[in-house]
């Protein structure tokens, strides 16, 4: 089985021993590095061979001192398209002969296919369909995007809240356009292009959140999005759907889009403002206010707003101060 079409090749080194903080180059199109991936594993997990023992929470982040990388032998890892990263964490026993188990008839046809589909060339992710997707970025990010979405998938990742925090705030670094310091996600956040994301300081991403970056989200310090959140930075034409149009969508510094919320394409979520639960902010979200509802308006202003927060004004007068 052949790749079914090329990206440049892409190379990111991940030394498991220290694991802790990025200080990579951002990607190129042929290689990055990323020297740390954190792992908390007892060694007494970890077999001779690099496999993890059966029925030993081997990633316990309250694990023993003694720890030592799941991947036993090895010192790093290679997130490589080529054979991919993946294939050492979703099927480690083809990870030493990816290349000829891919190509290999005696294997089950279903096998073969997981195999193929580890190497992200293999695989076209929806927004490689946009009109608007700049091909020569998303390549360099899709790699990562893909290790992403496939370690949440994978027993090792999934649910480890320690492991998957720190490889995501990694591989943030890497995709988006810029990511402060602390940054934050939990498990299944998706992104379209992800090259499109500016975010700040000590930000947090809950689970399930879509964060469609199409037409760019620009995202403060201290933001955190709830559990399955959609904040979008696209819309269609209503007459014509392939009309689209694309608007960057802002969450100032403080802002906290709750459970479920929706935050639609090109709206300015102020300072301290909150969207509720459930909440479609269609419009811009003033300072310090509660907006819940569909479509979205100010049941309450902070208490601790300042008095400019409680004074109405135009939409044109906020937008020009
Ligand atoms: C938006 C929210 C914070 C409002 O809390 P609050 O300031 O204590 O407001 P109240 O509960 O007093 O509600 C004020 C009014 O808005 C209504 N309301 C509150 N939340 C609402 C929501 N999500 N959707 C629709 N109406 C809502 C209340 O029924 C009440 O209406 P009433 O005046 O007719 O009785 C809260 O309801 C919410 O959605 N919380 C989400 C959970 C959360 O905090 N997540 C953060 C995780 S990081």
């Amino acid at each position: 089985m052949s790749s079914l079409f090329p990206i440049s090749c892409f190379s990111v080194v991940v030394p498991l021993s220290s694991f802790c903080r990025c200080v990579g180059e951002r990607p190129t199109s042929t290689t990055v590095v990323l020297p740390v991936l954190p792992v908390s594993c007892p060694t007494n997990a970890v077999t001779r061979n690099g496999a993890i023992r059966s029925g030993q929470n081997a990633l316990d982040p309250r694990g023993r001192a003694d720890r030592a990388p799941p991947f036993g032998r090895h010192d790093t890892f290679r997130v490589s398209s080529h054979p991919p990263t993946l294939c050492e964490i979703a099927y480690p026993e083809y990870a030493a002969n990816w290349e000829t188990a891919v190509a290999d008839a005696k294997l089950p046809l279903p096998t073969r296919l997981a195999l193929e589909a580890l190497d992200p060339r293999n695989v076209t992710l929806e927004p490689e369909y946009y009109a608007e997707c700049d091909d020569a970025r998303f390549q360099k990010v899709k790699p990562l995007l893909w290790l992403w979405y496939s370690f949440d998938r994978t027993v090792l990742g999934g649910q480890n809240v320690q492991l998957g925090v720190d490889l995501r705030r990694l591989l943030a670094k890497h995709i988006f356009k810029r990511c402060g310091e602390n940054f934050k996600a939990f498990q299944h956040v998706e992104f379209s292009f992800g090259y499109n994301m500016e975010v700040g300081d000590n930000c947090v991403i809950h689970r399930h959140v879509l964060l469609d970056d199409r037409g760019g989200i620009v995202i403060g310090n201290r933001v955190s999005v709830s559990d399955y959140a959609n904040i979008y930075s696209h819309t269609h034409s209503i007459v014509d759907q392939k009309d689209v149009t694309d608007a960057v969508t802002r969450l100032d510094d403080g802002v906290r889009i709750t459970y479920h919320a929706t935050v639609l394409a090109g709206v300015h979520v102020s300072e301290e403002a909150m969207v509720g639960a459930l909440a479609v902010a269609t419009k811009d979200v003033r300072p310090y206010h509660v907006y819940v509802g569909i479509p979205a308006k100010s049941v309450r202003v902070k208490p601790n707003a300042p008095e400019s927060a409680t004074k109405l004004t135009s939409i044109r007068e906020r937008r020009s101060s």
